[in-house]
């Protein structure tokens, strides 16, 4: 949901066990990077398990934008004709990347070594999203942006004509600054080199490495450093996405929180950069199992099974763990709810400047369902109410935010009472298939509020 349309208000009430298999959508990280790094490639690369969310369809749109030649062959297959590093051509008009941080910062990173211009926005959640990590890297690259106060969208960026590479420390965990400097460094001659203190979600890191550009990781120090040599030739790939570890998150926790419930997610990717709630529940007691790992294109993926887990205990998740997890913390804290003990997430800062303020989101909400919580500028703590303890009966506020819509609804199957989501439209931005999906588990979803 771009944030133009009409709400989509939903309910969710307890209706029985969940069970089945959730075949989840592919991976929306690795769906971007595919559509971008392809639209840099010299020639064809083949796409299966395309994400069909939303955003990954805003990124779509802007890679034909800058002259890529992009193609729908039905059911997630899809191709895209690239033009090579540099290649570029200046879009005719605005970028509207709709919901997604992802795909803004990374295509901002992509043309920033470009000599073309272009202008980007997005919706009211994108628009109030921080750009200035993004756009002060890329303006040591030599490009030049002009946004909204704090760097806000609608934000006109220049590409540098004669971009030079940079070594760059990212000062927060993200892997989308990461991923726009990288890209960036694509068409700057040299070594352009990216430390981070903390590791973030490597994919683009791996899908450089398999379009054939020079990229090396070495852990120092300083922690991760990263060094790609600019100006390759990437060689179009063939690219089977896994299916989304942070879309799997929703039908797996609401497995461990109803009763009864046995579900199976086949083949989702588990990237141990992004594998941490999987980590944190098992600490907690959930009864969840890897079945059939391997190895599909360049990542690992495995079968993941949750059963009803009626004895969950909260826990302190590490700070160190975050960037691991930071999409699950809305849905990690629905577990906790439904926990004995108290759960207390550290080093959680970044998610006051997501698709909404998911702290705060999910603090209102959470205590609007009769949940104890608390709050710093970074941790959150969850006072649970054990299975079944908690009371619901209200409508959240979800701020356009997907993760947000989902928990609550997933909450909704475990509470008292029923629990409604104001909008449950940005849902189609990331797991467009998620209320069929989890109806099909044996789920009670509703339209309207309740
Ligand atoms: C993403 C990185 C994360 C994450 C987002 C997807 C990516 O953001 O929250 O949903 O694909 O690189 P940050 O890198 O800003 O933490």
């Amino acid at each position: 949901m771009s944030g133009h349309g009409k709400a989509i208000p939903m309910t969710a009430r307890a209706g029985g066990r969940l069970s089945g298999r959730a075949e989840v959508p592919g991976d929306k990280s690795i769906s971007h990077r595919a559509l971008i790094l392809g639209a840099l490639a010299v020639g064809e690369t083949r796409i299966t398990g395309l994400l069909e969310g939303q955003d990954v369809m805003d990124t779509a749109r802007a890679m034909a934008a800058f002259g890529a030649e992009v193609t729908d062959h039905g059911g997630g297959a899809w191709s895209v004709h690239g033009l090579g590093t540099g290649g570029f051509a200046e879009p005719e008009d605005v970028i509207d990347c709709g919901n997604s941080g992802t795909g803004v910062r990374l295509i901002m990173g992509a043309m920033a070594t470009s000599p073309i211009a272009a202008t980007f926005t997005g919706d009211a959640s994108l628009r109030a999203r921080p750009m200035g990590r993004v756009t002060d890297p890329l303006r040591l690259f030599g490009a030049e942006a002009h946004g909204r106060a704090g760097g806000r969208l609608p934000l006109t960026l220049k590409g540098a004509v004669t971009p030079v590479p940079v070594r760059y420390t990212v000062p927060v965990p993200s892997a989308q600054v990461k991923s726009a400097v990288l890209l960036a460094g694509l068409n700057a001659p040299g070594e352009t080199m990216v430390i981070e203190a903390e590791a973030t979600r490597d994919h683009t890191e791996r899908m450089l490495a398999g379009f054939g550009a020079a990229i090396r990781t070495e852990t120092t120090t300083e922690g991760r450093v990263i060094t790609l040599t600019g100006q390759p030739e990437l060689r179009p790939q063939t690219i089977a996405v896994p299916r989304d570890p942070s879309s799997a998150a929703f039908p797996v926790c609401a497995a461990l929180i109803v009763e009864g419930s046995d579900v199976l997610v086949p083949g989702i990717g588990l990237n141990p950069t992004r594998a941490g709630l999987y980590e944190t529940l098992i600490e907690m007691g959930a009864d969840l199992s890897y079945e059939n790992m391997r190895e599909e294109g360049g990542e690992p993926v495995a079968d993941l099974r949750a059963r009803f887990s009626p004895d969950l205990r909260g826990i302190e998740v590490p700070a160190e763990r975050a960037p691991s997890m930071i999409d699950e913390y809305p849905i990690l804290s629905v577990v906790a709810s439904c926990a004995t003990g108290a759960t207390v997430m550290r080093g959680v800062a970044e998610l006051r400047v997501k698709e909404s303020d998911r702290i705060d989101a999910m603090a209102r909400g959470l205590e609007a369902c009769g949940v104890r919580v608390e709050e710093t500028r970074d941790s959150f703590t969850i006072h649970g109410m054990g299975a079944g303890g908690v009371t619901g009966g209200t409508v959240c506020a979800t701020h356009l935010d997907h993760r947000i819509a989902m928990s609550f609804l997933c909450l909704g199957l475990a509470t008292r009472r029923p629990v409604g989501v104001d909008d449950a439209g940005p849902i189609a931005t990331s797991f467009p298939v998620f209320e069929p999906l989890m109806r099909a588990l044996g789920a009670t979803l509703e339209r309207g509020a309740a």
